[in-house]
Order: structure tokens, then sequence, then C-alpha cells
């Protein structure tokens, strides 16, 4: 204790921009930074003030932009983090993509982050005028029309590791290169408005989707517990929001996702050893916008569920399958939806190649309330599951939808045991 008093003092004597009364106890120790301005780099300042009042203090950075350079972690203990200005992560490609310039905490497809934020009892607010600067654009054109496969070493923007009770509020990501958000390995966290924009500006790529992988919110692999999802705004190529292995008790609200895949569930069963359990998840008040199609092509889902087949081929992180779990206890209520392609799906099918086993994955008790909207296509509920793993209690209310035009609503339901709300009469296939 003493020791750490005694380096507290010399550490805020020593850098000087920290404030710190002497004879206060360390418990209210205040850090302040701005930005050093045009050519330099924050990224030292940043970790000094991290360093000083990440534990039982607050942290403020006044508004503007921050310079960061290099990879940088948080450790942050009842403590608090005002961030009214951006971080903004330097585009540098060929930096960051080397393995070592990024961690790898992110266990699922061994996926890379530039920032992690670790910890307990903390609030970290962005007060809507920070965040982080992503420089997308720099890696969307860069990758053009070119292969990108998962663990290639695109930096999720922000990733939350290993944390408990946490809090991050107001926070605004602008075009992130690859997934906006993830966490990880963490429990009784609350997100509590997320902006995340991802959207393409070069004139090469209009009309087709280059920000892919641009996910909103990865609920990631290993056990994340108890997770609030509150007022989102997100406009990408990809997922909004996609619930991955070991996410239980998650509860989503007022999310409005821009273009991209929608909400989904997955993929499920990559890792052939390890099991994906998903349990007790709300979604309610979600809103799907399709954006205009010369910038945006893609606004597939409301919401999707999606494991691999049932044969392994290959490892993760760009191949795998045959992953055994469950996913049940899954509520998805009052979605808006405006033209989406496939209002509700679920296929097992991810990545499967022609001949390979079913998948036994499970899935069960998914309960759909009250669509509205319309959808581009007609088939408004396309339900495969496996002929290894049929599904059992599938519910929908109020399931109102308006196909195109001139057309009538079907629906799919392979290898669905028992389901209750949609009407027989359009279900074009119900076997098992
Ligand atoms: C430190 O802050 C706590 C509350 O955060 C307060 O109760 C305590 O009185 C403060 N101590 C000093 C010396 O200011
Ligand atoms: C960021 O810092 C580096 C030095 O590490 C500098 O070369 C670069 O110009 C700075 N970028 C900005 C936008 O200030
Ligand atoms: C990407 O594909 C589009 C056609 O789909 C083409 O016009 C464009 O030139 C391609 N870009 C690159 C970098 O290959
Ligand atoms: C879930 O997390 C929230 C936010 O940290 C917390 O208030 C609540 O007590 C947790 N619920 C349970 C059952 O632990
Ligand atoms: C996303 O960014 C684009 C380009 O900067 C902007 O035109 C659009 O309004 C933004 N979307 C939202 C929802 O803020
Ligand atoms: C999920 O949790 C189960 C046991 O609770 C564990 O066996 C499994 O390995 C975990 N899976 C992942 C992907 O972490
Ligand atoms: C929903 O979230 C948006 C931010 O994404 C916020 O502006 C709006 O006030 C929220 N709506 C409600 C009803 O809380
Ligand atoms: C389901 O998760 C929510 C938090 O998202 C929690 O409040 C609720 O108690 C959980 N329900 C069960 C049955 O565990
Ligand atoms: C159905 O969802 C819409 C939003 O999509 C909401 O405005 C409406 O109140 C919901 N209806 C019921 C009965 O909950
Ligand atoms: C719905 O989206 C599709 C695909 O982009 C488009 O062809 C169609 O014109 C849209 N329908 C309406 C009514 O906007």
């Amino acid at each position: 204790m003493l020791r750490e008093f005694v380096s507290l003092v010399v550490a805020s004597l020593w850098l000087g921009r920290c404030a710190y009364a002497a004879g206060i106890p360390a418990a209210n120790n205040t850090c302040t930074l701005a930005p050093l301005g045009e050519g330099q780099d924050d990224t030292d300042q940043i970790e000094a003030a991290i360093a000083q009042c990440g534990h039982y203090g607050t942290t403020i950075f006044a508004p503007g932009e921050y310079n960061v350079t290099r990879k940088m972690t948080w450790d942050l203990v009842e403590s608090k983090v005002d961030l009214h200005g951006y971080l903004n992560f330097q585009a540098n490609l060929p930096y960051w993509m080397k393995p070592e310039n990024t961690y790898r905490v992110i266990f699922i497809q061994s996926q890379a982050s530039w920032f992690v934020i670790t910890g307990n009892d903390f609030v970290v607010d962005a007060h809507n005028t920070g965040g982080i600067i992503g420089n997308g654009q720099y890696w969307w054109s860069w990758y053009g029309n070119g292969t990108r496969i998962d663990g290639d070493g695109r930096p999720v923007a922000l990733t939350v590791y290993r944390a408990a009770r946490g809090t991050v509020a107001n926070f605004r990501i602008e075009s992130q290169p690859f997934w906006c958000n993830a966490i990880a390995e963490s429990e009784d966290f609350v997100y509590d408005g997320m902006y995340c924009n991802a959207t393409n500006a070069d004139p090469l790529y209009f009309g087709q989707n280059i920000v892919w992988n641009t996910d909103g919110k990865c609920i990631d692999t290993y056990r994340s517990n108890n997770i609030s999802l509150l007022n989102f705004d997100i406009t990408l190529g990809d997922d909004c929001i996609a619930i991955k292995g070991n996410s239980t008790n998650i509860y989503a609200n007022n999310i409005t996702c821009h273009g991209g895949t929608g909400i989904a569930f997955g993929s499920l069963g990559q890792y052939y050893n390890l099991i994906d359990n998903v349990e007790n998840i709300t979604l309610e008040d979600i809103t799907m916008v399709r954006p205009d199609p010369t910038i945006q092509p893609y606004m597939e889902h409301g919401v999707y569920f999606k494991s691999w087949s049932g044969t392994t081929i290959g490892f993760p992180p760009a191949e795998g399958g045959g992953g055994p779990g469950r996913t049940a206890s899954v509520v998805a209520r009052n979605f808006r939806l405006d033209n989406v392609t496939y209002p509700i799906q679920l296929y097992q099918t991810n990545s499967a190649h022609p001949g390979d086993a079913p998948s036994e994955y499970q899935f069960g008790d998914l309960t759909f309330v009250n669509f509205t909207g319309t959808a581009a296509t007609n088939l408004l509920v396309d339900i495969e599951c496996s002929p290894a793993a049929p599904c059992e209690g599938l519910t929908f209310q109020n399931i109102d939808v308006a196909p195109p035009s001139g057309e009538s609503a079907e629906y799919t339901c392979y290898n669905v045991v028992s389901q209750e709300g949609l009407s027989s009469k359009s279900i074009r296939q119900l076997s098992h």
C-alpha cells in the first residue's frame, strides 16, 4: 500500500500531467489529458494516465483526437473514464497486420484486437462525443474485392475481455475496419449507447458490399454471461449483433441496424471439440433499415441462426465444423423490418460442403413475437433444421411482415418437430 502510494506520487511528479494532491488517498486520483496535437503521438500519455488513475480513480480525456499508434490495454478497477474525445487508431495496415502488433485475446476464430478493456467495476463514458476512429475506409479499399479470412489479423475496434461489472456508455465508433465490438470471457456488463458506422465512400465499390466483417457486436465465445446491449445504432455490411458460443443471459433493447446481415446466432459449432451453448437471450425493439443500395446492398435478415454442418473439415479460424451444443430460450420481440430479404431464418449448413454429415447442433425453444414491416422476398420464415437435430418448441406470434406486393407469404419448416403460430397452409414444406 505504502509502496503504491509512494510510486504514485513519484509518477505524478514525473509525468506532471496528472492532477494529484499529496495527502489525498489514491482512491481519489484524477488524471486529465488533452490531445498533444498534429503530428504528435498520444499513446504514451494515455497509457500513463490509465496506469495512474485506472484503479480507484477518474481519467478525463478532453475533447479532440488522440493519435494512437500501437496496441493498448486499459486495466480498470473501480474507476471511471470520461472519454470526451476520440482515440484515432492510425491508418497503417502493414503495421497492424503484423501479428505482434495486436492482441489475440478473442479465442474464437483467433481474431485480433488493437484496444482491450479489462478489469472490474468501471465505467467508460464517451458522452456521445468520443470513442474510436477506426479509419476503416483505408482498410475496406485496401481489401477491395480481395480475400478476407477470419483470423487474418484485421483488428476488432473495441474489445472487452475478462471484465466484470463494467459499463461502456455513449460510445461512438467511426468506421471500424473489422468487427466493431467484441466481448469475451466477461460478465455482468452493460453497453448503453453504442454507435458504429462502416459506410463505404470509395466510388470504385459503389453498389457492392465491401464492408464485410464490420459486425456491430460480437458476444464472443467462452462464457460471457449477463450482458445488456442497450440503445445501439449500427451501420455495416455484416452481422449487426452476433451471439456466439457460451453466451448466456443476454438482453438487447433498442437496436437499430442499417444494412448488413441482421442479428445472428452464430456461427455455432465451428470447433468440433468445444460445446457452444447459448441460453436465455432476449432481443427486443429491433429496427432494420435498408440503406441506399448503391452504398450498401445488403439488408438480409431480421434474426437468423446458423450452425456448421456435422463434418469437420480443416481447422478454425477459417474452417472446421462438427461442433456440438444447444441454443435455447431465445425471445425475439418487436422487430420492425424495412424490406429485409429473410425476416426469420435458421440453417445448419454454414460453410458446408456437398456430402457433409448433418449437424448435430440443437436449436429449440425459440420464440418470435410481433414482427412488422416489409420483406424483399415472400419467404418470411425459413427454418431449416438439421435432420440429425430436429427443432422443438418454435413459437411465432403476430408475424405480420408484408411480402413484396402481389406475392403471398410463405414459410419453410424442415425438420421441425413442433411449432405454433404459423398457418400450415402457408408452409411450403414441413418434414422430419
Ligand atoms: C474520496 O472519494 C470518496 C468517494 O468517492 C469520498 O467518500 C472520500 O471522502 C474522498 N476522500 C477524500 C480524502 O477526498
Ligand atoms: C501520430 O504519431 C506519429 C508518431 O508516432 C506521427 O508520425 C503521426 O504523424 C501522428 N499522426 C497524427 C494524425 O498526428
Ligand atoms: C471489384 O469488383 C468490381 C466488379 O464487381 C470491379 O468493378 C472492381 O474493379 C473490382 N475492384 C478491384 C480492386 O478488383
Ligand atoms: C447482471 O449485471 C448487472 C450489471 O452489472 C447487475 O446489476 C445484475 O445484478 C447482474 N445480474 C445478476 C443476476 O447477477
Ligand atoms: C454513417 O456515415 C455516413 C458517411 O459518413 C453518413 O452519411 C451516414 O449518415 C451515417 N449513418 C448514420 C446512421 O449515422
Ligand atoms: C462452453 O461451456 C462448456 C461447459 O460449461 C465447456 O465445456 C465448453 O468448452 C465451452 N465452450 C466454449 C466455446 O468455450
Ligand atoms: C434508442 O437508441 C438511440 C441511440 O441509438 C437513442 O437515440 C434513442 O433515444 C433510444 N430510444 C429510446 C426509446 O430509448
Ligand atoms: C435471463 O437473462 C436476463 C438478463 O438478460 C435475466 O434478467 C433473467 O433473470 C434471466 N432469466 C433466467 C431464467 O435466468
Ligand atoms: C410491436 O413492435 C413495434 C415496434 O416494432 C412496437 O411499436 C409495438 O408497440 C409492438 N406491439 C406490441 C403489442 O408490443
Ligand atoms: C427492396 O430491396 C430490393 C433489394 O435491394 C429492391 O430490389 C427492391 O426494390 C426494394 N423494394 C422496395 C419496395 O424498396
